[in-house]
């Protein structure tokens, strides 16, 4: 049961914003010199003038200077000095009362003059600061009244802070603000938050650190703290974020509905035609020209004009060149969220008539149709035979090729070694486009990413993902999703799959929502590998089902097999051997009919570990030899083959062999387990491979690997109870494994469950409790017999009758064997694995003394003279159990 705490964001303290603080506090230094100043700090709505402000405030007054604090509002634009009677009228921070009353009916310059005078004795030559909020609202009066006194002012020890909005507010405020910083006011702009402080502030929110997820969503509102505030509260409440265990992560990608409201608040300074260019603008999704709004809205260019300026004052659009894109992306979605349908679709019909004379790719009208409801079969016709035209001229990696995960294209594969891989795999981006457009190189790039993972080139995909993601700042949703795909694949890499899953989900919901099938495969297949791996077959299943009948409806040559490779896996975890083959092997066939060869080598190599756990070790030699060939043809050696491998050897006894075909995935196990959450026998194989070769540094890597992956998917049992079954066999802990064992019950893997019965069995019959172990065993025989894993289940039975009677061929040599106690078996066994005494007496947390007394009894009890005797005895008696149990006793 996942246990959810119940959160409420917390309230904040001003984060990040160190420059501005400190421009600010030597403007209160120059206090103590007797010179005074004013500071206008200017920035968009939400941007956090306000807070920044008070933040000021409170400082100053800590160091003892006197504070007035004011501000303007909406309604004080219209009536004679009612800002300046209502900024005075607010009690000051000394608790002064009201700091003077004007009288309203004096001349104006005699009125300047009076409220020069009373400032100047309300601060009394002491340091004083005031703090004015919103002055863009102050009324006409009272702007020449600021002006004057901060001109007197500046004699004094008096410092004036006005924060303002370079949109909205009254006209004469505007102006005489511009001339208040000309005549020498310092001009502060408040800049986004920064993405580190983006991370500070949601954690601090969240009180939880947020996960990748989470963080992608939060920087999607571009640095506002307004909109961040908005969106994680509002996240939270409709529990689209979760907090669990101190840590904060996405459940799905959907914008809470009071976010959209709060997107509403944060727009309605603006006037009402702005807000309609916004709307019109948010069902374009891309960025736009001014002529394409003007055409939209109805407004024409020139009443678009002024308009568009105002939301770019705003800082709700941002102009580069001839186009205007969202500032925050999740202004534009909560914008076309809240759309009525009807119109929504309106809109989308006008979008899909803006056509060609705008340069409109046939793709996007296609989109725009289909949104519409009117996707009119001969219409459609047309545009995707434009379509198709048009990619053919322009793309040089057709998609379909690019995103075949089994085949990188080839100048990444260029790139890859060598030292500055990143500016390398980038360069044929940027070659081999005309005129690349900042989606079109994050699509590239993303798959470059992708391909690069998929190369085990993890950390330049790790790197390359977010440049991808960067470079698309403003990137159509084809791109948006590539970027979402390449992260999922770093992340499943990384072992984050519950950050893997909801990237993934959320990459195919973009394809679908855009209509590109073609882009949904990879994604999907990521989805189902994931889902496989967190135990969620049903859920795997279903959505491997639907990309098959897509693929085989509409084509994408490459993704047919692999549907069928994702299929054969999942069978095969949930222990249904046959099934397994049987798909795989209609994979094979579909991979020939299709021309499509970047599932054959996994295919291949599953097959092969089928064909080993049911005796047929010479068809698996067969169809290892075929994968090594249409590897060598491709160019490539995935993990897959490389397990299948160490299987095979392994199967044949061949220990130190199976071990030497996986070595190279040990050291980058602990960073990048992927491997090992794809599959948990993976796990048990390597930790036995490294046991039996004597390699205790490798198998130390996994077992840490697997603990850590296993910490970061709570909710995984298989991998939690994979983790607990090599941790108990690594440290030869009986009860420990008996614990895990109880794990793995709950997990819907047979197979992994056999393998952690037959070892602890092993286990049992080694500190001589033989009715359990026999017990055990029948149990695994059983589930062995319903997978159909022959080899598996004959090994078992062996196993049991060797403890039903008596030790065949019984010699004295075993007799003392038997006479061993299960501690000194323990010590044994670690000291014939090469351990110091030392560290046999850290793994079993005894003395140093303890181990050395062991051992001496074991060698009087068996008659040998040293470690290394003892060590041959010990692997002659282990070359009498019968080969290939999961982990070697
Ligand atoms: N630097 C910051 N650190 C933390 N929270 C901030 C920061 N800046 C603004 N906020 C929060 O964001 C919201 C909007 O800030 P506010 O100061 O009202 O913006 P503005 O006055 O520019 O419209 C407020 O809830 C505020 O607490
Ligand atoms: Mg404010």
């Amino acid at each position: 049961m996942l246990c959810v705490e119940t959160v409420k964001a917390a309230d904040l303290s001003l984060l990040g914003r160190e420059e501005s603080t400190d421009r600010l506090r030597r403007a209160l230094a120059e206090l103590g010199t007797g010179r005074g100043g004013c500071v206008v700090v200017e920035g968009s709505a939400g941007i956090g003038k306000t807070k920044f402000l008070e933040h000021v405030a409170d400082q100053a007054q800590r160091q003892g200077v006197r504070v007035q604090r004011g501000r303007a509002t909406e309604l004080d634009s219209s009536l004679p000095l009612a800002a300046l009677c209502g900024m005075f009228r607010t009690a000051g921070a000394t608790g002064v009362g009201p700091l003077f009353r004007v009288r309203r009916d004096r001349e104006p310059h005699d009125l300047v003059e009076e409220v020069v005078a009373r400032i100047a004795d309300w601060a009394g030559g002491r340091p004083a600061l005031v703090a004015v909020d919103d002055a863009h609202w102050v009324d006409e009066v009272t702007a020449h009244v600021l002006r004057a006194v901060i001109r007197d002012t500046r004699s004094r020890p008096v410092l004036w802070v006005l924060t303002r909005c370079p949109v909205g507010g009254a006209v004469p405020a505007k102006a005489m603000l511009d001339l208040i910083v000309r005549e020498g006011a310092e001009l502060l702009v408040l800049p986004p938050l920064s993405r580190a402080v983006v991370r500070r502030m949601c954690a601090q929110l969240l009180r939880a650190e947020p996960d990748e997820a989470v963080l992608m969503m939060a920087e999607r509102c571009g640095g506002s703290p307004y909109l961040l505030e908005k969106l994680l509260t509002a996240a939270l409440k409709a529990e689209v974020v979760r907090v669990e265990g101190g840590r904060a992560f996405m459940v799905e990608f959907a914008l809470p509905g009071d976010f959209v409201d709060a997107v509403e608040r944060y727009l309605e300074p603006l006037s009402e035609r702005a807000r309609r260019i916004l709307t019109v603008a948010s069902v374009l999704n891309r960025p736009f020209t001014l002529h394409e709004v003007a055409k939209l809205s109805g407004c024409g260019i020139p009443g678009s004009l002024p308009v568009v300026k105002e939301v770019i004052d705003a800082s709700v659009l941002a102009g580069d060149g001839a186009r205007l894109a969202f500032r925050h992306e999740l202004v534009r979605e909560a914008l076309y969220e809240g759309l009525p349908a009807a119109l929504r679709a309106a809109l989308h019909r006008e979008a899909a008539g803006l056509g060609r004379s705008e340069g409109v790719s046939p793709v996007e009208s296609i989109e725009h149709l289909i949104r519409s409801g009117q996707a009119e079969a001969e219409a459609l016709g047309v545009l995707l035979r434009q379509a198709v035209e048009e990619t053919a001229d322009h793309d040089p990696v057709p998609r379909d090729r690019a995103f075949a995960p089994g085949r990188p294209a080839e100048p990444v594969r260029g790139a890859v070694p060598g030292s500055g891989r990143v500016p390398a795999a980038r360069a044929p981006v940027e070659a081999s486009r005309p005129q690349p457009s900042n989606d079109v190189s994050a699509e590239l790039l993303a798959t470059k990413a992708q391909n690069l993972v998929r190369l085990y080139e993890f950390a330049a995909g790790e790197q390359l993902a977010p440049t991808a993601d960067g470079t698309g700042e403003r990137m159509t949703r084809a791109a948006q999703l590539c970027t979402r795909a390449a992260l999922a694949d770093v992340a499943r890499g990384r072992g984050r799959l519950d950050l893997s899953l909801v990237l993934a989900r959320e990459a195919v919901q973009l394809a679908e929502r855009i209509g590109r099938e073609s882009l949904a495969h990879h994604p999907r297949l990521q989805f189902c590998r994931t889902a496989t791996a967190l135990d969620l077959f049903d859920e795997a299943r279903a959505v491997a089902e639907q990309g098959r009948r897509v693929a085989s409806a509409i084509g994408g040559a490459w993704s047919h097999p692999q549907y069928h490779l994702v299929l054969a896996e999942l069978h095969l975890a949930a222990g249904r051997l046959d099934d397994a083959r049987s798909t795989a092997e209609a994979g094979l066939a579909t991979s020939a009919d299709r021309r499509a060869p970047q599932a054959v080598m996994p295919l291949l190599a599953l097959l092969a570990r089928l064909a080993l756990r049911c005796d047929a070790p010479e068809t698996a030699a067969d169809l290892l030899h075929e994968a090594d060939r249409v590897a060598a043809r491709q160019g490539e050696h995935g993990y897959e083959l490389a397990f299948a491998r160490a299987e095979y050897w392994a199967a044949l006894d061949r220990a130190v062999d199976g071990f030497e075909a996986v070595e190279a995935m040990y050291p980058s196990l602990v960073a990048w387990p992927l491997p090992l959450v794809q599959e948990p026998l993976v796990a048990m194989r390597l930790l036995d491979l490294a046991r039996r070769a004597r390699r205790p540094e490798e198998a130390w890597s996994v077992v840490t690997a697997v603990k850590a992956v296993a910490a970061r998917n709570p909710r995984s049992r298989s991998l939690n109870g994979v983790a607990a079954h090599v941790d108990a066999l690594h440290r030869g802990d009986t009860a420990a494994l008996r614990q895990a064992v109880h794990l793995l019950r709950d997990t819907p893997r047979p197979l992994v469950l056999a393998a952690a019965l037959e070892d602890l069995a092993l286990a049992e019959r080694d500190d001589g409790r033989h009715e359990p172990a026999a017990r055990l065993l029948a149990e695994a025989e059983e589930l062995h017999r319903h997978a159909a894993s022959a080899r598996d289940r004959e090994r078992v039975a062996a196993l049991r009758r060797g403890l039903a009677g008596p030790p065949a061929g019984g010699t004295a040599d075993t007799t003392a064997w038997d006479s061993l106690t299960p501690s000194e078996l323990r010590v044994v066994r670690f000291v014939a694995q090469g351990l110091t005494n030392r560290e046999v007496a850290q793994r079993l947390s005894v003395s140093r003394h303890t181990v050395d007394s062991h051992l001496r009894h074991t060698f009087t009890k068996l008659g040998v003279g040293n470690r290394v005797e003892l060590t041959r005895a010990f692997l002659a008696r282990e070359g009498a159990i019968p080969n290939g149990a999961v982990t070697s006793h």
